[in-house]
């Protein structure tokens, strides 16, 4: 294949490392500056311009773009999905993972531990954040910190809501996140390429520091993850878009708990603490799904009039229970069953003879207005009606 690695730092060690296992695998490969790129579209179909002449074709780009860029450099990783070019990273993905509030969001709804989080804006609204994440001693996040810097560990309620007084006074946005004491100084990053964890290591911190970055005096270890470790890195990657990312991960009592998802990890410090080749296995990966750029399916496939994707539910008392797909009628309404999801399993491409069982959910796609109906109600979090108060109400 032809790989582009987009990256502002041709010398760093995860550059140097994935461009030479490309080269020592026989493909072909550029590092091409992520800031030198021009998008196109002035013609009839999306391009780009490198260093101002027009950029020869790629099979696929493994995008390293730094913090710093995100704006421009998700464009360009955009700009070369529409021109279907495999990344293993889509700009939503990358775009996504980079805010930690945003991340914290998204996996919320899907079931993965998580260090319980809030947020707020409003001075009155502090101290109960606080003690809706279980109080002191309580971790003070900023949104946009690194290296451990803008994370601070406050020991009273008293303390914490005058930091985090402080930060919005000066314009920061602050998370509120409880601190998951059993994983003091310790924390786990898992590398994760495809739908597999290919290495993991555990940091360290140094003395009293209860931070375990390297940059604050932490130390790395290798580590052999326990199979409830390595589904929560790899369903975290996948919720979040990314096939190749680092997934941090504190070691909470009931199992792992997923602080951060991070599309560009670094390779130096994995590589060393596990003696294993990542950057190898990252570009395997690319050259295995080159033949399969991402597509926005939703966006494909809603663009005939009428027609859409959806989820459908099988109620209990529906007439779909207990028949077969293929007796089921969808098909004579023009809907097609792409995945059923029936508890923790997802049948893909489910065949006619699958029968549909009570509370499967279907991804289909056809025609909208015929799927209207089957669309399952909101979830609803709260029940609606409130219970009666023991004494009758009194008239007035
Ligand atoms: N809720 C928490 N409970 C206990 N320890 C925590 C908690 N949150 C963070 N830590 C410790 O602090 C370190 C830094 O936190 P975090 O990774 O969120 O910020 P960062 O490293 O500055 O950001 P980034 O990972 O984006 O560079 C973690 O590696 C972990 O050791
Ligand atoms: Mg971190």
């Amino acid at each position: 294949m032809k790989l582009a690695i987009l990256s502002r730092a041709p010398q760093a060690y995860s550059t140097q490392r994935l461009r030479a296992a490309a080269l020592q695998r026989g493909h072909q490969v550029k590092v091409l500056d992520t800031l030198r790129f021009a998008i196109d579209l002035s013609g009839h179909e999306p391009d780009l311009q490198y260093r101002g002449r027009l950029l020869s074709d790629y099979d696929a780009v493994l995008p390293r773009i730094g913090n710093s860029i995100t704006y421009f450099g998700t464009a360009v990783v955009r700009q070369f999905e529409q021109m279907d070019v495999y990344t293993p990273n889509t700009a939503n993905g990358i775009t996504n993972s980079r805010d930690k509030l945003r991340a914290t969001q998204i996996l919320s709804r899907h079931n993965i531990g998580m260090p319980a989080t809030a947020f707020v804006h409003s001075r009155a609204d502090v101290r109960l954040a606080i003690e809706r994440v279980g109080g002191a001693p309580v971790v003070i996040k900023l949104l946009e910190g690194t290296q451990g810097i803008g994370v601070i560990l406050a020991p009273e309620v008293k303390i914490a809501e005058a930091i985090i007084e402080t930060l919005h006074s000066t314009k920061q946005n602050v998370l509120i996140q409880s601190f998951i004491s059993e994983s003091r100084g310790r924390d786990i990053r898992a590398l994760v390429v495809g739908d597999r964890v290919v290495a993991a290591m555990r940091r360290v911190a140094s003395g009293d520091e209860f931070r375990s970055n390297v940059h604050r005096g932490g130390t790395v270890e290798p580590v052999e993850l326990t199979p409830a470790y390595e589904q929560a890195a790899v369903r975290s990657a996948q919720i979040m878009g990314l096939r190749v990312a680092g997934v941090d991960m504190l070691e909470g009592n009931e199992g792992p708990l997923v602080m951060e998802v991070n599309s560009s990890p670094g390779l130096e410090g994995i590589e060393r603490a596990t003696s294993l080749d990542v950057a190898g296995a990252i570009i395997d990966f690319i050259a295995n799904q080159v033949a399969f750029p991402e597509i926005d399916v939703r966006q494909r496939l809603s663009v005939s009039t009428g027609y859409g994707v959806a989820e459908l539910l099988v109620h209990g008392n529906a007439d779909l229970v207990g028949k077969a797909i293929r007796d089921s009628g969808l098909g004579d309404r023009d809907i097609t069953v792409l995945t059923l999801h029936r508890g923790a399993t997802v049948i893909p491409n489910p065949r006619g003879g699958v029968e549909l069982e009570s509370g499967d959910r279907l991804l289909c796609f056809g025609k909208l207005e015929e799927m209207r109906s089957m669309i399952p109600e909101r979830r609803r979090r709260r029940a609606k009606v409130r219970k009666l108060p023991k004494e009758p109400i009194p008239e007035n």
